[in-house]
């Protein structure tokens, strides 16, 4: 996770002289004979050294993101995602913990309800084929709780260790902590140990030992200053991982460009940043390893709506994940691969509602130009398997005709196989540059293309050329356009190369006498054939659609523009994540293709078809003599190359959807009336005069929330007082954007409307305009909403009221506090969990829940709204009917058409699914997913409206259709246990 104050940015920046274009960068050669190969002790299951990780003795290239089942609370939704992942080429995907979403209160912990139960993502993980990085560590308040820390951490040790790699599982590393970068006090380089970081990371480290974690264990630093608790830098010191990673997020970490500006200097876009040199000094025998690369970008409160996809979009994805390469990195976790949505109180201060991170799997699940980009480089990577052994023979523009083209050489000591990373000299240039580039292959050295054309880099771009690539027996000498895959194909490769469109290339293959062009779209390609000693150039002055080849050696090469190269998948017929090449079949043309399978003679597909007619190809094993499509047999034709060729029509419906304009409504703030009787189970009188806070109040009693047992969301305060008194001076925090108001005796007397950066509000309200007793109790509400706790040492700054006094010589008698229904003592919706709902009147008594009966409520839309100060609860019910075989998305969109001054909260199911405030923020647009919306049956929504001023609210909601696909991947499925209905019990909560 990444949110801190600019250091490890800024400092990573500091240390970046680009060295690209700058010159030659010493090498630090060497063979893999030269470097030891470590294991972790206790097997050889999974071993390292400074090229690579190895599983099970064969080299991987680590190519996984991250994605927090806890964001995405539907099970059944993350094999959606796993699939997603596992199509895109990736080996391995990553996750964290969260201590809150499993543990509501001290004596709970929860592993079984509901999505709760991660175990079933690992059951996933190793049906769809990928390898884990486990990283259960609790990054929120780990200090505060540190008490209850290790019995979590026990439980879920015991839960992973039956998935690990070496017990038949695909959990193949496992991280302690995170972003923990305590090792050394002061300057890292001066190695002065802080002792109670490193027993405590040794703590965990047995911990997760005693219970069976068996795999290498990792770390990742926050930034490349802390260089802690590696056993190249400091070896054998006490507290060291197995492999000490680091994360970097180049781009802005936030979709806010502003909240990028340190002491530095101006954020610069597509800036890249020197790692090599930090892994060579830091972690030397062991792999280049960001557990977290930067995948995207969060997006704050008063962010853009819809986040930062052009900042952070495809071509980031292209340069970026292109440069780690060329810095020898060869485990990469895109921190979010699938950023979900921070639902219920899920949210630190500084995020909104969304945690979509522009991350390359949209928030509503749909995939795109990021993706596909994302896509390329990774299944690139999962077979070219010398890449997990090389070194860096070079780095400079001298390699290229064109000075503002540099180059990185990685070379394979073992089978002189190279990869010439290229990219601007000068890397945030966005020109288009076209150039000949120097290679030196086992036919000798030289200039390519050697028959006219060029090698482009069109803006924000690079590109991996390859030489001596080798394809099972075959070589590709070199090529001009960058290989997207191959497969072996009854034995002989079918390579797949790619290019922009337009563009020209040239490739060379070893062996072969004889080639010719077999098939071509639109737009010809006017291929050439030179045959020399060692083999056959091809020239292809345009590339455009999709061109097939094929030569005399039995090799077939499909060369594809970008946009068809963004539709063509590698499935295998295998669940090994290192996706056998001889175990491969290679498709073109749907949206996506989740997986492939042997059926008889036919072969089974299945995935994804968006355009209405869509043309698959499919080049399998010639004993495939058909091919069905989501279970549906197709009119196959076999092509005079043998590839076998269908169309599918995609029949995906119209869905209508409801209109939701049939509401009821409710008074949700009883509480503000002088009538209002708060000796109910719902309230706790705050009474404490002590606080174990290190933040002390100004005055007495204690109003903190967290002290009473309560902790998130929607939190009330009753204060008492006897005698006349003109005004209140309060102090109240909530977090970032958070807000608050009061009402004296039912008058309302003002509000704290919020700011996206401030998360304290003081504020001295008049009585002038209110009702004040003189012979009778005076009640002064205050209803606050609470958007988190702080990240780190500052998770234990309070949520409450700091200063409560009254001027004109009262006092307060007393204070309640109302929260959460029962606070931490003892949860009632246990699947939806603890995170999940907040102390409003309409929160406790349940009415945001299916199944609660507000017949007695009054008629009235949102969209009328009403007038002045105060909250109110709507209700509707609508019936979704989407047909089984589709993947259908859905978002409900939210406009505040009269005042802004509001702040809503919408719920889905009894799922807090938006936190919609358009004073401090810009989302408008809250996708939720399957499962907790119900797709075969009735839905209920709710959506408390807070007029934080006399303007009073209205709000517009709509549900609105994101995307609807034909899929394999059904969105309807049985998911009534996700959903608990509304109970008596919530009637005591009054
Ligand atoms: C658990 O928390 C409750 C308050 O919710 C407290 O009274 C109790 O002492 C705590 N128990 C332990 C073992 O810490
Ligand atoms: C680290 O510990 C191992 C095993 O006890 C030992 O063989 C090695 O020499 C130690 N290395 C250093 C640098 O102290």
């Amino acid at each position: 996770m990444r949110i801190l104050g600019g250091f490890s940015w800024v400092s990573a920046l500091t240390l970046s002289v680009c060295l690209i274009g700058n010159g030659v960068v010493q090498a630090q050669n060497g063979s893999p004979s030269q470097w030891p190969l470590h294991d972790n002790g206790l097997n050889d299951v999974v071993q390292w050294d400074h090229y690579s990780f190895k599983v099970n003795g064969q080299r991987l290239f680590v190519f996984s993101g991250e994605l927090h089942y806890w964001r995405i609370p539907v099970p059944e939704v993350w094999e959606d995602l796993l699939e997603k992942i596992k199509a895109a080429g990736f080996t391995a995907f990553a996750f964290y913990g969260n201590w809150a979403w499993h543990s509501a209160n001290n004596h709970t912990l929860d592993f079984e309800t509901g999505a709760h139960n991660f175990e079933r993502l690992l059951e996933t993980a190793k049906r769809v084929g990928l390898y884990v990085i486990v990283r259960p560590g609790p990054y929120v308040n780990a200090e505060a709780n540190a008490g209850g820390f290790p019995l979590w951490l026990t439980t879920v040790h015991t839960i992973t260790s039956k998935h690990l790699v070496t017990k038949g599982g695909t959990a193949f590393v496992y991280q302690i902590e995170n972003e923990y970068g305590e090792q050394w006090v002061g300057d890292a380089s001066k190695k002065v140990p802080n002792e109670s970081a490193a027993r405590y990371m040794a703590l965990l480290e047995a911990s997760a030992r005693d219970n069976g974690i068996d795999v290498p264990l990792i770390h990742n630093n926050p930034n490349m200053n802390s260089k802690s608790w590696s056993q190249d830098f400091a070896p054998n010191a006490t507290g060291n991982v197995d492999v000490s990673g680091v994360d970097s997020y180049p781009s802005c970490w936030s979709c806010n460009l502003d909240e990028c500006t340190g002491t530095n200097g101006e954020y610069v876009a597509y800036q890249v940043v020197n790692y090599y040199d930090y892994f060579k000094n830091t972690t030397p025998t062991e792999p280049s390893f960001f557990p977290e690369f930067q995948g995207g970008s969060y997006n704050p409160w008063g962010g853009p709506e819809g986040g930062c996809p052009g900042d952070i979009g495809a071509d980031f994805a292209n340069l970026f994940y292109r440069n780690l390469i060329s810095q020898r990195v060869t485990a990469i976790s895109l921190y979010m691969m699938y950023g979900g949505t921070n639902w219920g109180a899920f949210a630190a201060p500084v995020v909104a509602t969304s945690y979509d991170y522009s991350s390359p799997i949209s928030e509503n699940r749909k995939i795109d130009s990021k993706y596909y980009e994302t896509k390329n480089l990774a299944m690139f990577t999962r077979v070219a398997k010398d890449l997990t052994i090389t070194n860096r023979v070079e780095n400079s523009t001298s390699y290229s005709t064109n000075s503002a083209i540099a180059t990185s050489e990685l070379r394979n000591p073992d089978t002189n196989a190279a990869f010439y990373v290229t990219i601007h000299s000068y890397s945030p240039s966005s020109t288009k540059e076209s150039f000949q580039l120097r290679v030196s292959t086992s036919v000798g050295n030289l200039t390519i293309p050697q028959r006219g054309g060029s090698i482009f880099l069109n803006g924000h771009q690079s590109k991996i050329v390859v030489t001596d690539f080798a394809m099972g027996k075959q070589i590709l000498t070199y090529s001009t356009a960058e290989v997207l895959t191959y497969a072996l194909i009854d034995g002989h490769p079918v390579l797949v190369l790619w290019t922009g469109a337009g563009e020209s290339t040239e490739f060379h293959l070893k062996g072969a006498t004889k080639g010719a062009v077999r098939s071509q779209s639109v737009g010809a390609t006017n291929a050439t054939f030179h045959a020399d000693e060692h083999g056959i150039l091809t020239s292809i002055p345009a590339v455009n659609g999709m061109a097939i080849f094929e030569f005399d050696n039995n090799v077939k090469v499909i060369v594809a523009d970008k946009p068809t190269a963004y539709l063509i998948w590698a499935p295998n017929l295998s669940n090994d994540p290192f996706g056998p090449v001889d175990k491969s079949v290679i498709v073109v043309g749907p949206y996506l293709v989740r997986s492939a399978s042997p059926d008889g003679h036919s072969l089974s597909l299945k995935g994804d078809i968006l355009a209405n007619n869509t043309i698959i190809e499919v080049f399998a094993s010639k004993e495939v003599r058909a091919v069905s499509w989501n279970g549906k047999g197709l009119r196959t034709q076999r092509t005079p190359y043998g590839s076998l060729k269908a169309g599918v029509a995609s029949s995906t419906p119209k869905i209508t959807l409801p209109s939701l304009d049939s509401w009821k409504v409710h008074d949700s703030l009883p509480e503000r009336l002088p009538t209002y009787k708060d000796d109910g189970p719902a309230w706790i009188e705050a009474n404490h005069s002590t606080t174990p806070n290190p933040t002390k109040p100004d005055t007495l009693p204690v109003l903190y929330v967290d002290d009473y047992g309560f902790h998130n969301s929607f939190h009330l305060f009753r204060g008492y007082f006897e005698r006349p008194a003109t005004a209140v001076n309060l102090a109240v925090q909530g977090g970032m954007a958070f807000g608050w108001s009061a009402w004296l005796n039912g008058d309302f007397l003002g509000s704290y409307l919020g700011n996206s950066s401030v998360g304290t509000a003081n504020m001295t309200l008049s009585f002038e305009n209110a009702t004040v007793h003189s012979n009778r109790s005076n009640i002064l509400l205050v209803a606050q909403d609470n958007t988190g706790h702080d990240l780190r040492a500052a998770a234990v700054q309070p949520r409450g009221i700091l200063r409560a006094s009254l001027e004109g010589g009262a006092s307060f008698t007393k204070w309640k506090i109302a929260g959460e229904v029962n606070g931490e003592r003892q949860q009632l919706d246990p699947v939806r969990g603890p995170l999940s709902e907040g102390g409003l009147t309409a929160e406790r008594l349940g009415w945001h829940l299916p199944g609660f009966d507000d017949s007695a409520w009054n008629s009235s839309s949102p969209s009328t709204g009403f007038s002045g100060a105060g909250i109110s609860f709507y209700r509707t019910t609508f019936a979704m009917n989407i047909p089984t075989g589709v993947d259908a998305s859905f978002a409900f969109v939210l406009n505040a058409p009269a005042s802004r001054k509001v702040r809503v909260q919408l719920f889905v199911n009894g799922y807090q699914y938006a936190r919609f405030n358009p004073w401090v923020g810009n989302e408008v647009r809250f996708p939720v997913p399957p499962g907790v919306l119900n797709y075969a049956g009735d839905n209920t929504v709710g959506l408390s409206v807070w007029a934080q001023s006399e303007e009073g609210a209205k709000v517009d909601v709509r549900l609105e259709q994101e995307y609807a696909v034909e899929s394999s991947w059904s969105s309807r499925f049985e998911s009534e246990y996700l959903r608990p209905r509304w109970t008596a019990e919530r009637l005591q909560y009054v």
